[in-house]
């Protein structure tokens, strides 16, 4: 099957790294790890609409990255036995494109938008009125002559995903049918996500060490599975070629992950709150700019994660390092007030 992924996260990522993950991706509901919530309203909205023989709603789903939104919405699409349609926010670029993708839309189709919260004003306003009257409104012409003619569109359902679900224009959010919202996995559920995976990449991985990689996640299966690669590398060359806790430890040790999860980035993010500004508050854009990331990565990719570790606070004036955070990296709270939560 061809995939594509526009993954903000991942564009660094080797062309290898991303087959290996589609490799990965459980592809019916059945398969996919955890999210209980989501996966039993989801499953009741689908068997819902093939009953009635009808397309979907329009399905949201937003969380951080790497917890299952593409998987999901390639799920979808298998589930209801429409085709996949994708593209991305960024990718749409003028309206124009967008009503090029909407007027070839076939019926029963999924028209998967990742990083839906990134799409151009005029497309998003042209998104409200396919999502809702399935109609799209074709420009013939130029100038005061022009002239738009409305094309009706065959049913068809919209996934939206996005990692900032608060960035979504309130006209946009009502126009989906059904939101569903990715919660971090727990320890037992990465277990099973990465056990799964070893067994689809035919290599012996031990209870211990699924239970030790599972933990050092960020709750996350993507870092989980690419976790699993690098100690699956760490063992053909060091070691038996047996994923037990001793090369998961050892390979953690050499990619600089540590014993709670946190990588480089967290820890640079945490640091740098902790030892250059003090403790905090201090604003995202100066925080994203010290660690030389994009405020966008900075927000959806470490934050949310130390913010749930209790790392990190965001507080009305910016992110504040918790006492927690300073025992973590081995520094000493200065006195006075902590933002602890
Ligand atoms: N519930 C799950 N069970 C098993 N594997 C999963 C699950 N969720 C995600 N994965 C694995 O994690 C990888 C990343 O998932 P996916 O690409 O769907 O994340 P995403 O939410 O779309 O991330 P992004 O916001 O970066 O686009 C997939 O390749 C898949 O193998
Ligand atoms: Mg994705």
């Amino acid at each position: 099957m061809e995939e594509e992924d526009f993954s903000i996260v991942d564009t660094a990522a080797p062309s290898t790294e991303r087959a290996a993950e589609a490799a990965l991706r459980p592809r019916v509901l059945d398969e996919f790890v955890g999210q209980e919530t989501v996966r039993s309203q989801l499953s009741l909205v689908l068997q819902a609409a093939v009953a009635r023989g009808a397309t979907p709603d329009h399905v949201l789903l937003s969380g951080p990255p790497g917890l299952g939104k593409t998987t999901l919405a390639m799920i979808i699409a298998a589930e209801v036995g429409g085709a996949l349609r994708l593209t991305s926010g960024p990718a749409i670029t003028h309206a124009g494109d967008l009503a090029a993708v909407l007027s070839s839309l076939q019926e029963g189709d999924v028209f998967f938008i990742d990083e839906i919260h990134r799409l151009a004003r005029p497309a998003e306003e042209m998104l409200y009125l396919a999502m809702e009257d399935f109609r799209v409104d074709v420009m013939v012409g130029k100038g005061p002559g022009a002239t738009s003619i409305p094309l009706p569109l065959p049913p068809f359902t919209v996934v939206g995903a996005t990692t900032r679900a608060g960035l979504l224009p309130a006209p946009l959010r009502d126009r989906f049918g059904f939101t569903g919202h990715l919660e971090f996995y727990s320890p037992g559920e990465l277990a099973q996500v990465v056990t799964r995976s070893a067994r689809l990449l035919g290599v012996e991985l031990t209870g211990d060490a699924a239970i030790e990689l599972a933990s050092r996640s960020r709750g996350t299966p993507r870092i989980a599975n690419r976790l699993l690669r690098r100690v699956q590398d760490w063992a053909q060359v060091h070691g038996t070629g047996i994923l037990d806790l001793a090369a998961a430890q050892a390979a953690l040790t050499v990619f600089e992950v540590d014993d709670r999860g946190l990588d480089r980035l967290d820890r640079s993010v945490l640091e740098l709150v902790c030892t250059r500004f003090g403790g905090g508050p201090v604003g995202l854009t100066t925080l994203a700019i010290s660690v030389g990331e994009e405020p966008e990565t900075v927000e959806s990719v470490a934050e949310p994660f130390l913010v749930r570790e209790g790392l990190l606070v965001r507080t009305p004036r910016g992110r504040a390092a918790t006492r927690a955070a300073y025992e973590h990296l081995g520094l000493t709270p200065p006195d006075g007030t902590l933002f602890d939560t």
